[in-house]
């Protein structure tokens, strides 16, 4: 008799679990009828009033969780990267070094900008981007160094900032998943040049929509603030017209969410962050689906995923799509982050780029970790299963170790 449900066993969980996202209450609601009955929508054109605006309060409170003063208010997490890629001077016949292993805009934002990426591999312990291979991948034409904190677990920003400085590259962290992510105390996002947050709808801070990017310096927040603004200066008058640019100011009705939504993070953080250790060391007693190393380093963990990597030699050498096949039979759908490293995308490998870009002929480039990370090995859950009660936990853990325990039916 069958013990598995995909072989027509009783499921571990009778309806697909699934932990609702964005939470929200009367607060929010509260948030945005004030700015909704005050008819101003945006954040204001002057100076003044785009800092006394829900986006300017947002930006200070946003801000200061991650520890800085600078931070300037997007539309998006992609115009958060091409905005910082921008302001670090990045344009046509430059390169710009990027993770294989993230999400596409990671890589992608150089090219409306008409720089070419040459990607870096991951680490194939953590997932995150390698400072070695980042190392490598520095030509002559290098012009910034694009990272992600893939999942919200920080990246090594001991090595990676280090090899920045030895080439006095600037540093874009792309933190769209690593909202709260600390690293010896202080925020990802403010240990480069610049940071850049996605608050799309799946992100652990959202308003349907939204992006910030953190400065190292009030300049930087300026070179920032120009692209952001159709091109104006703070100092100039709202008709002067510098440089072209586009608008990518974020509404006053987003900036109120955001503002509401903040207040509920710390006590979200602290939820993930208990489950975060109880899964993990579940997971560890299981064997095989192992969490990402614990590092002290890591003063503070956000999320976008939680990570665990799979090891089929554990499993009877069944692979991991049968493995979360039969996991989805029992009502846990477990994911594979963007299921393809991002150099294997039709975008890059159908791309023609010229010869003389020797890293970019994207139709021969492999990354072999981030490729097999993403064909074999890499698991992931929404941040949102880390909000759900510690009985729907226990019930992940055995639906997980039940096919453990009969992997010999997908054999
Ligand atoms: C790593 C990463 N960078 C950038 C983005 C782009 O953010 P947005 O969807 O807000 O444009 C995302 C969105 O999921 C992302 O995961």
């Amino acid at each position: 008799m069958a013990v598995l449900a995909i072989n027509g066993g009783p499921k571990v969980f009778e309806q697909p679990i699934h932990a609702p996202w964005p939470e929200f209450d009367q607060r929010d609601e509260e948030a945005l009828l004030k700015v909704f009955r005050s008819g101003n929508w945006w954040r204001g054109g002057t100076i003044e009033s785009q800092a006394a605006s829900e986006c300017g309060k947002f930006e200070r409170a946003f801000g200061a969780l991650h520890g800085t003063e600078h931070a300037l208010a997007v539309f998006n997490g992609t115009v958060a990267v091409e905005c910082a890629l921008r302001a670090c001077g990045v344009g046509p016949g430059y390169e710009v070094i990027v993770p294989a292993l993230s999400f596409v805009v990671s890589a992608s934002a150089a090219l409306p900008l008409g720089a070419y990426p040459v990607f870096a591999d991951a680490d194939p312990d953590t997932f995150q981007p390698d400072a070695d291979s980042i190392e490598a991948a520095i030509t002559p034409r290098t012009k910034a160094i694009v990272i992600v904190h893939f999942g919200g677990y920080p990246a090594d920003l001991d090595r990676i900032t280090a090899v920045a400085q030895k080439h006095n590259l600037p540093l874009i962290e792309d933190c769209a998943h690593a909202q709260g992510s600390q690293w010896r105390g202080r925020g990802v996002g403010t240990y480069g040049d610049y940071g850049t947050f996605s608050f799309q709808q799946s992100k652990s801070i959202t308003s349907g929509e939204g992006g910030i990017i953190l400065c190292k310096t009030a300049e930087h927040r300026s070179r920032a603030y120009r692209y952001h603004n159709l091109g104006r200066l703070e100092s100039l008058g709202f008709y002067d017209f510098e440089l072209l640019s586009s608008n990518l100011r974020l509404t006053d009705l987003q900036g109120a969410l955001l503002n509401s939504q903040l207040e509920k993070f710390p006590q979200q953080m602290a939820r993930r962050m208990e489950n975060y250790a109880f899964l993990s060391a579940e997971l560890r007693k299981i064997g095989g689906v192992d969490p990402l190393p614990a590092d002290d380093r890591i003063t503070r963990h956000g999320f976008y995923y939680y990570i665990f990597k799979y090891d089929a030699a554990q499993f009877g050498g069944v692979h991991r799509e049968k493995f979360r096949e039969a996991l989805a039979a029992e009502g846990l759908n477990v994911t594979r982050a963007y299921g393809r490293s991002i150099n294997e995308y039709p975008l890059f490998r159908n791309m023609k780029v010229p010869a003389e870009y020797t890293k970019s002929q994207y139709a021969s480039v492999r990354m072999p970790v981030s490729e097999d990370a993403c064909a074999n090995r890499i698991c992931t859950f929404s941040h949102t299963m880390l909000l759900l009660d510690r009985p729907a936990l226990t019930k992940v853990v055995e639906a997980i170790a039940k096919v453990k325990a009969n992997i010999g039916e997908l054999k």
